[in-house]
């Protein structure tokens, strides 16, 4: 049976973390509205006891989605706990992602506290959540820093309060791909609980390999997926969610399994975050940016022509972009420009194009690209007609 990998989205959670990002609750809604017609299965919609606007939100998307599972975070802290569960209280799908850090940095300089009392806690904060929720998350914060024995202490704790998803944060960014495979066996391998709850994965792009670690836990036991449209969230942000569902495409025949993205939906899903928080999609991000379907050098431009599968692994048409691009400038070869004239209404022949050829080259040598109206100009220099 293949498997199903679940989406987890932070957007409206982590990805408001984001310096300068701030929704407004409409902004929210119309998000988690996307966010559920794109596909995902979790809505981590924020973390109620931090203001009045997140619990408001928190509570609207909690009415207002009700297919998707729409989850409020809380610390091991009983107010937190409270504070989700007043704000999901009527909500058809609502759940809880309790958390508290397990590595010795934060145990030291932030809790003050020893491994046996976080173990307490979280014996004690798993419980009580469970009390008002059936689908309880535990988080053990700055997992990936964690000494391994104490980390898989603190998740078994959790399962035995009752935890049914036990996410793996990778905080920091700290981890790399082997290594979080290797934790990965590791946990499988010393919780005999490990097949009895959803593993997921929650990774940070502190080291640009936010997405590279996500992808290698799929293989190794995860079956959840956290992150953000666009990567946002805090610092360098979280795993891009829209770069997992292309990989997953893309390699099918590697990742084997499934999920529930409707890929043509994701440039627009892309776009209104980029739109709702101001930070516009970088022209070389991976899937979605400008770039990513464009092709500047000669060499390339004349493989995609002969065949667009020699430099196109992903079609645009499948993450709901038109068409790809070939912008002409000074590295085109004479395939592209000859295309490019013909698709302009000029016939051009080999002669032509010998003549055409060293006049666009030198036009382009002096500019960043070779517009439409040049080609109108270098034409009319070479005098062939349209
Ligand atoms: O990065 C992190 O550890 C978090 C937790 C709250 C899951 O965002
Ligand atoms: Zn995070």
């Amino acid at each position: 049976m293949t498997k199903k990998i679940q989406f987890f989205d932070t957007t409206l959670r982590d990805g408001e973390q984001t310096i300068g990002v701030n929704f407004s609750i409409e902004d929210k809604i119309e998000l988690a509205q996307q966010f559920e017609s794109w596909g995902v299965d979790v809505i981590e919609a924020g973390f109620p006891v931090a203001s009045k606007n997140d619990f408001e939100a928190v509570e609207r998307i909690g009415k207002e989605i009700t297919k998707t599972n729409v989850i409020g975070l809380a610390r091991c802290v009983k107010k937190d706990i409270d504070a989700v569960t007043a704000a999901l209280k009527d909500a058809p799908t609502g759940q809880i992602h309790v958390f508290i850090a397990t590595s010795p940095i934060h145990r030291e300089a932030k809790l003050h506290m020893t491994q046996e009392e976080v173990l307490e806690a979280i014996h004690h904060f798993v419980s009580y959540a469970k009390k008002s929720f059936t689908n309880v998350e535990f988080s053990p914060e700055d997992a990936t820093r964690t000494e391994w024995d104490f980390l898989v202490k603190a998740i078994r704790t959790a399962i035995h309060a009752g935890a049914t998803v036990i996410n793996i944060p990778d905080t920091t960014g700290y981890t790399n791909p082997h290594e979080f495979a290797a934790l990965f066996d590791y946990m499988r391998a010393n919780i005999p609980e490990f097949d009895d709850v959803i593993f997921s994965v929650h990774c940070h792009n502190d080291l640009g390999m936010a997405t590279a670690n996500a992808l290698a836990s799929i293989q190794h036991g995860a079956t959840r997926i956290e992150g953000t449209i666009n990567g946002i969230g805090e610092r360098a942000g979280n795993t891009a969610l829209e770069e997992v569902a292309a990989a997953m495409h893309v390699r099918k025949d590697y990742y084997k399994a499934e999920n529930n993205i409707d890929l043509k939906q994701t440039f627009k899903t892309a776009t209104m975050v980029s739109e709702k928080t101001k930070m516009p999609i970088p022209s070389n991000k991976a899937v979605t940016g400008s770039n990513a379907y464009s092709h500047e050098s000669g060499i390339h431009q004349d493989g995609f022509l002969k065949n667009h599968a020699t430099y196109e692994i992903l079609t645009p048409q499948t993450v709901g972009i038109d068409h790809a691009s070939i912008p002409l400038g000074k590295l085109s070869g004479s395939h592209a420009v000859a295309v490019k004239l013909s698709d302009m209404g000029y016939q051009v022949s080999k002669e032509d194009m010998r003549r055409i050829f060293p006049i666009f080259k030198s036009v382009a040598d002096n500019q960043q690209l070779v517009s439409d109206e040049d080609l109108i100009k270098i034409m009319q220099k070479s005098k062939v007609a349209q």
